[in-house]
């Protein structure tokens, strides 16, 4: 380069009219007016109008005809005030335009698949495969320059609360975190292998046994799981963990880090102290573990009055010990019977048999109960849920699990169709009172966030005869129906870290092998502690309000964990695996 640069794109004002500068960046857009030749100059902070005049200056004006769109260039000039009918007050530098007297083309592009503005339509996958080119769009750089400041808010608040950074590895052995592992094969030792850690789980907790007593990390998790719109095969966790603490004193941290988030990167005040949810009162009452509390159209059990009417569906659930259950979806009088016939096929992906409903429109209801209820106990019931005229009443019955998921899943669906979810509100509540344990689908208990939660003390007796009925020591945050983070107090005593790897089904030996360096770290003095970690990509995700994980995410991978940039995951060559003592036996053909 012959110049240097002496300001960027997007920040000169009038204050600079007259100031000799030298700007450098991309052509955004480029206009030939015969006479003058305007481009667009932008870089990350905007851009600003460029004009090469002959009259000023020859040489450049001439070179700047063969200018294209994507092309590097850089430009020396005098800032100059625009002519009053040309002044733009939506942009902040649109009062202003260089007048250039020298050009330097520092690169030129081929014609790009996209341009990278903001208002594309561009299909994502073209979007991941030119990466670049999308992260240039100002939305993405926003994305990504809000995501530096967060981490930077992250650790100044932490370093403040007296936390310190420590790193984990990524090459080490497996952790339960409940999904599949990333596993690395082994040059040294052919034919065995690492895994990447689902998240630092266990060298958090040996960090509290090593005095460290209050760590964090800003860390990738690696865990390979089936992707929806807000996972990714590696995310980022905001990991916190501390020694001599209890449940109030995580709420209390994690509260007090999210105000202050809130506030500096977007300029929204939460309220603390958050709200406290009993798991299974969330379950009961919005169908999930992560509930949307930003509306209402609460899950309301109906079983008694279904009972009342001649509905061989309901009565006969009624018998076999499940439930019948609604919820009411305000407008939603306005679905057609087309629209019915298509929830009630949606919601047997969810085990549904059928959807019932009751439209309160006008003149009359209109019900696909009428054969089987009085219009008398129709208009009860309605009168009982709160509903009045527009409203829509959905009913399922099945057994409870399954009722409460499945309606749970519709109040979302409806919710968005009739627009019940307030835009621009933050809900973040704590989810409290879970079990210590589940039971996967062929009953075998697992742990409900993973085997290191403490049960609660008081009910430690129970643990080996009723353990479905054990208390957990864990917590979930949730924002807006999503869960941006989870932790517990831990086990930090063998004794109990042993019974409930035994519970869980993993006997000593196989505990010993496994985590023989946890269970002997916490024979070694290992304090009471606890902590939380915090999914940083949907933490930003939902508070730029992107709809997608992808959005906050540089390099992202696609639902089907492909990078379609790189084209990862892809093959090796025969030599690598030769040396890792591997061979690939079928290769078999998967799209991606
Ligand atoms: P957990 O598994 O709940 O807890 O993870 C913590 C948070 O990380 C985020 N998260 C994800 N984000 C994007 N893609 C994924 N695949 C993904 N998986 C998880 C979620 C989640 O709430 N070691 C424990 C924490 C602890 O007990 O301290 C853990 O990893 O927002």
């Amino acid at each position: 380069m012959r110049l240097k640069r002496t300001d960027l794109c997007g920040v000169l004002t009038k204050q600079d009219v007259d100031r000799e500068v030298v700007l450098a960046g991309w052509v955004k857009k480029r206009r030939d007016h015969g006479g003058l030749i305007f481009v667009d100059l932008g870089d990350r902070t905007g851009y600003s109008q460029v004009v090469f005049n002959p009259e000023v200056d020859k040489e450049s004006h001439a070179q700047a005809r063969s200018v294209r769109e994507g092309w590097v260039i850089l430009v020396k000039g005098k800032v100059a005030r625009r002519p009053e009918d040309s002044m733009n007050p939506k942009l902040g530098t649109g009062e202003i335009e260089l007048m250039v007297e020298d050009l330097e083309i520092l690169n030129v592009s081929r014609p790009l698949p996209f341009s990278p503005d903001d208002e594309i339509g561009t299909d994502e996958e073209v979007r991941l495969k030119y990466r670049y080119l999308d992260l240039r769009r100002p939305t993405m750089q926003k994305n990504i320059l809000l995501r530096y400041r967060l981490t930077r808010l992250v650790r100044d608040f932490m370093d403040k609360k007296g936390f310190v950074e420590i790193e984990t590895p990524f090459l080490t052995k497996s952790t339960p975190e409940g999904a599949r592992d990333y596993i690395v094969p082994s040059r040294v030792y052919p034919q065995e292998f690492y895994a990447l850690p689902q998240s630092p789980q266990l060298f958090k907790q040996l960090l509290m046994v090593a005095g460290f007593d209050k760590y964090f990390q800003i860390v990738k998790c690696f865990r390979d799981e089936d992707l929806r719109a807000d996972r990714q095969p590696e995310h980022t966790q905001i990991d916190i963990e501390a020694s001599f603490v209890e449940e109030e004193d995580i709420y209390r941290l994690v509260e007090d880090m999210l105000v202050s988030i809130f506030k500096n990167l977007i300029g929204v005040s939460l309220k603390a102290p958050f709200p406290r949810l009993g798991y299974k009162e969330a379950v009961e009452r919005y169908g999930s573990d992560k509930p949307d509390t930003r509306f209402g159209s609460e899950l309301v059990d109906v079983s008694v009055w279904a009972s009342g009417g001649s509905f061989e569906v309901f009565r006969k659930v009624l018998e076999d010990g499940g439930k019948v259950k609604g919820i009411k979806i305000p407008d939603a009088s306005s679905l057609s019977r087309k629209d019915m016939d298509e929830l009630c096929r949606w919601i047997t992906l969810y085990g549904a048999k059928g959807l019932s409903w009751i439209l309160l429109s006008s003149p009359g209801p209109r019900s696909s109960l009428t054969k089987f209820f009085s219009e008398g106990s129709l208009k009860r019931v309605a009168q009982d849920m709160g509903g009045k005229e527009g409203d829509g009443l959905f009913f399922v019955a099945g057994p409870g699990e399954m009722v409460n998921q499945s309606l749970g899943e519709l109040r979302l669906k409806l919710a968005k169709r009739f627009n019940l979810i307030p835009q621009g509100k933050y809900q973040p509540l704590w989810l409290v009172d879970f079990p210590l344990l589940n039971r996967d689908g062929e009953g075998n208990l697992t742990s409900l966030h993973h085997p290191f939660t403490s049960p609660r003390e008081e009910d430690l007796p129970f643990l080996e005869d009723t353990p479905d009925l054990v208390r957990a020591r864990s917590y979930d945050i949730v924002l807006n129906g999503k869960e941006i983070g989870g932790g517990s107090i831990r086990i930090h005593k063998r004794e109990i870290q042993e019974r409930v790897f035994k519970v869980l089904n993993i006997d000593l030996l196989r505990a010993r092998e496994k985590f023989g360096f946890l269970l002997d770290a916490l024979s070694s003095g290992a304090p009471p502690h606890g902590g939380i970690a915090l999914g940083l990509d949907r933490l930003l995700m939902l508070m730029v309000g992107a709809s997608s994980i992808r959005d906050v995410i540089p390099f992202p991978k696609t639902q089907k964990a492909v990078c379609l940039l790189t084209q990862a995951p892809s093959p090796v060559d025969e030599k690598q695996l030769r040396e890792l003592g591997l061979e690939v036996r079928r290769k078999s053909s998967s799209s991606k």
